[in-house]
């Protein structure tokens, strides 16, 4: 008896030093409670994680230390202030790497540029950046975007027009996105943009493998690895469409390796017009820098699988907020046509190629403040190798894993001013015209210092060529009541996908 009055006073004590404990953190927007850390609240706002750390973060001044439940090496640190990001993306870059929880969370990328460090980092860099600057690249990259959106974007949307039916944009620019980069990459278009709109297995399991990444963001390490050890649930998921992925990969790089060695036997030149980076990756002297492994064939995989993450997703993920901006902001929408009269119309005829479109200063400002906004790639992390203490005076120790997040710097009163909650691309267009200098750290869409995104100058004028292509052609009307939203994943794709209906523009 006497016991049980013990353990009720116990119990009573408790419930008393966990309601206090509420009560005197409620106004944070997660509380950091014994054992389980801030994990409950992260998990309860898991739907809607952007916002839930742009309040965090908004809450906290820019920065917080994220605590996980005990023992589960959970802990980080947080940041969307400019300064922390330019110190550990630049100043201290030397400090902070991808690491090996970034490798083990984004595990299907291998060993390639996006998951490397250190040499391998260096070396992967170097060779891409000597590809792309290629100028048979520049061209093969122009006419192939050109003549998709000619050849199959155009046609898909009148069909779409002509029989009045909603079409899903974001699916959409999700296929244009994917036949372009396997053509600039593998050198082989899988038509996913063709008007069958059909599903593509290697497609969807590209989708299905960003969603695991994610899941394995939000669990405790020990739970991810105990459900792929037992082969349930997300990470069965995972393991399938792994496999559908790197079949189609493997079996692209053993088709062009045969093309290639036909080619070399019949002494013929490779195609002129054609360049892409498999081909070029596979040609490449690599002057011995790493032991002739850039022609091994899991070399090449991880490289192409990394730029296919590069390439699809955040282009269509980008022109999807971007359109979407545009069409419920009518006056965008006009000072862009307005634009493209004035600049692109020669003898009544719109010139809608890539370098006319480039010129186009509003619809870069446009584009900018839409990435602003809505960053396709929402959060990063690096994780230290040495203590350190950041601009904030936040202290990090060795191992310390670092989150950044562009998602919730668009949305920064300290950093954009009071409307920074507006779409309003005139504040990126100087008094002169010009597009205004932002510097990457603030701006971080594309990341910012040596690690910086390779594909940014490409990633512009794709989504300028498709932009305005659309609105210059069509109206779009929002399909009433469908719910626009973020996804929950590491790439933000509109939840429910962009359901609109064209109409053929009279101009
Ligand atoms: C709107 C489009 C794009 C956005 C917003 C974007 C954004 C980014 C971001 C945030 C990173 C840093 C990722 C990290 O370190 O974890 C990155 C890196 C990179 N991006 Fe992009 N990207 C875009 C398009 C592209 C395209 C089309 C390509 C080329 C096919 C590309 C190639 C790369 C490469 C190779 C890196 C790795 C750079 C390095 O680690 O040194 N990106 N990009």
């Amino acid at each position: 008896m006497a016991m049980l009055g013990y353990a009720e006073i116990i119990a009573a004590f408790l419930c008393f030093l966990l309601l206090w404990y509420w009560r005197w953190n409620k106004h944070s927007p997660t509380i950091n409670w014994p054992i389980f850390g801030m994990l409950p609240g992260l998990l309860q706002n898991a739907l809607h994680v952007h916002e839930f750390t742009t309040r965090l973060l908004k809450h906290n001044g820019g920065t917080l230390e994220f605590k996980g439940p005990w023992f589960t090496n959970m802990d980080f640190v947080i940041t969307a202030d400019p300064a922390n990001i330019h110190h550990i993306l630049s100043r201290n870059f030397s400090n902070y790497q991808k690491g090996p929880k970034f490798r083990e969370i984004f595990e299907a990328i291998g060993d390639g540029i996006f998951a490397a460090d250190a040499d391998s980092w260096r070396f992967q860099r170097k060779l891409l950046q000597s590809m792309m600057k290629n100028k048979k690249f520049e061209l093969f990259l122009k006419r192939f975007s050109r003549g998709k959106v000619e050849n199959c974007l155009i046609p898909i949307l009148d069909h779409f027009s002509s029989m009045g039916l909603e079409v899903d944009l974001q699916d959409v620019f999700q296929r244009y996105t994917f036949d372009n980069v396997c053509y600039l990459v593998l050198g082989f278009d899988p038509n996913c943009l063709s008007s069958e709109f059909a599903q593509v297995a290697h497609a969807k399991a590209f989708d299905q493998m960003e969603q695991s990444a994610f899941y394995r963001h939000i669990v405790p390490e020990s739970c991810w690895k105990f459900q792929r050890w037992l082969q349930i649930g997300q990470e069965k998921k995972l393991s399938i469409a792994w496999k559908i992925f790197d079949q189609f990969v493997y079996q692209c790089i053993s088709s062009k390796c045969e093309q290639l060695s036909r080619s070399r036997a019949q002494k013929m030149e490779v195609e002129e017009e054609k360049f892409d980076l498999l081909t070029a990756c596979i040609e490449q002297d690599d002057g011995g820098e790493m032991d002739g492994s850039t022609k091994s064939t899991k070399f090449l995989r991880d490289m192409a699988f990394s730029l296919i993450a590069a390439g699809r997703d955040t282009i269509s993920s980008g022109l999807t907020w971007f359109i979407w901006l545009v069409a419920t902001h009518p006056s965008v929408e006009a000072k862009i046509i307005e634009e493209m009269k004035e600049h692109l119309v020669v003898n009544n005829e719109i010139m809608l190629g890539i370098d006319e479109v480039s010129k186009l200063v509003y619809l870069h400002a446009a584009i900018c403040e839409s990435l602003r906004l809505f960053p396709p790639v929402p959060f990063e992390h690096l994780c230290a190798i040495d203590s350190d203490i950041l601009p904030s005076g936040h202290r990090i120790d060795p191992s310390t894993r670092m989150l950044y997040c562009p998602y919730a710097m668009g949305r920064m009163e300290s950093i954009w001013g009071e409307d920074c909650l507006e779409f309003k691309p005139e504040r990126w267009i100087s008094e002169k015209g010009r597009i205004v200098h932002v510097p990457s750290y603030k701006f971080v869409a594309f990341n910012a210092g040596p690690r910086t995104c390779l594909g940014k100058d490409m990633s512009f004028i794709q989504m300028k060529i498709v932009a305005s292509t659309i609105i210059w052609n069509y109206r779009l009307q929002l399909v009433e009541g469908h719910p626009v939203l973020p996804s929950v994943s590491v790439i933000l794709h509109m939840k429910h996908g962009l359901k609109v209906r064209v109409t053929k523009r009279a101009l």
